[in-house]
């Protein structure tokens, strides 16, 4: 798709991945519209990234996605671009009986629920835009299950199923559905497993790097966008998927018994 003058709105905008999304696609020229849950780290990216908009809003609160969409469509009625981008990634022990029930599914409501509902809220203005487009940010962890964080792993294979369904139904309309499927990468979402048994962090790509290869994929059309070591893990997850089981589960094999 061309990826000058579209009106893009990015959910989790304010580090990371949406960051970089951010700051390549306001360079390229694109109109851009990040969200947070965090005002202050909000007002931090509108220094950095002058010309950018935001808007304070969670993903996992769907009175908080309609409101979004009243107040973007009335200031932007030329959006045309969604990426859902906003996610968290937990580390999980199932013997910690600390999680509450409500706890225990919040990687669901924001990574899972949150796209969902994002499309459902925005999917009728869409549709009647032009070169419209919806991207969604998997992971290679939806290829295959990752023990120590297994309620995120749940969540990236539902929003890989997902989008794959949202393209078949879509295939008629003028929307593209793109997918992200991000190898690790050294953004704050991986701070925490600093330190955990057998997690490598030398296998981590650059986000900057990460995004660039998007941005390229975006750019070709390439409904599914492998960078870096996700190429890799995809052909793993089909040749070999016990092995790469074995090796996903000795990741924190020792802080997941260390809960017991
Ligand atoms: N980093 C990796 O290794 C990796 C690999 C594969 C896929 N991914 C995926 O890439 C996406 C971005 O991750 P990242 O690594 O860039 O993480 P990150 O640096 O932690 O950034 C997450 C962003 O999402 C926002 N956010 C979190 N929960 C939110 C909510 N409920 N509502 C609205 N915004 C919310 C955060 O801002 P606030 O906290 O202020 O809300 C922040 O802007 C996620 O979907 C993640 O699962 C990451």
């Amino acid at each position: 798709m061309k990826l000058q003058h579209n009106t893009i709105l990015i959910t989790g905008g304010t580090s990371g991945f949406g960051y970089e999304f951010a700051s390549r696609l306001l360079a390229l020229g694109n109109t851009v519209i990040i969200t947070g849950r965090n005002q202050d780290r909000l007002d931090e990216v509108r220094v950095k990234l002058p010309g950018i908009h935001t808007f304070q809003s969670d993903v996992s609160d769907s009175e908080q996605i309609t409101l979004l969409f009243k107040q973007v469509i009335t200031q932007f009625p030329g959006l045309n671009m969604l990426i859902n981008n906003a996610g968290e990634m937990r580390m999980i022990s199932f013997h910690d009986t600390s999680i509450d029930l409500h706890n225990i599914t919040r990687e669901v409501e924001i990574n899972l629920m949150g796209p969902i509902r994002m499309v459902q809220q925005f999917l009728p203005h869409l549709k009647k835009q032009k070169n419209a487009a919806i991207l969604n940010v998997t992971s290679g962890i939806a290829l295959m299950p990752f023990p120590l964080s297994p309620i995120y792993g749940a969540t990236k294979s539902g929003l890989r199923s997902y989008t794959k369904s949202l393209r078949v139904q879509l295939k008629s309309t003028g929307v593209k559905v793109f997918e992200l499927i991000a190898p690790g990468s050294t953004t704050p979402l991986n701070d925490k497993f600093a330190g955990i048994d057998g997690f490598d962090d030398k296998m981590l790509m650059a986000p900057a790097k990460l995004i660039d290869a998007a941005i390229k994929g975006l750019m070709k059309d390439q409904l599914e966008i492998y960078p870096g070591l996700a190429g890799v893990m995809r052909v793993m997850s089909r040749v070999a998927p016990a092995f790469l089981l074995s090796q996903t589960s000795k990741v924190g094999a020792q802080w997941i018994a260390s809960k017991n």
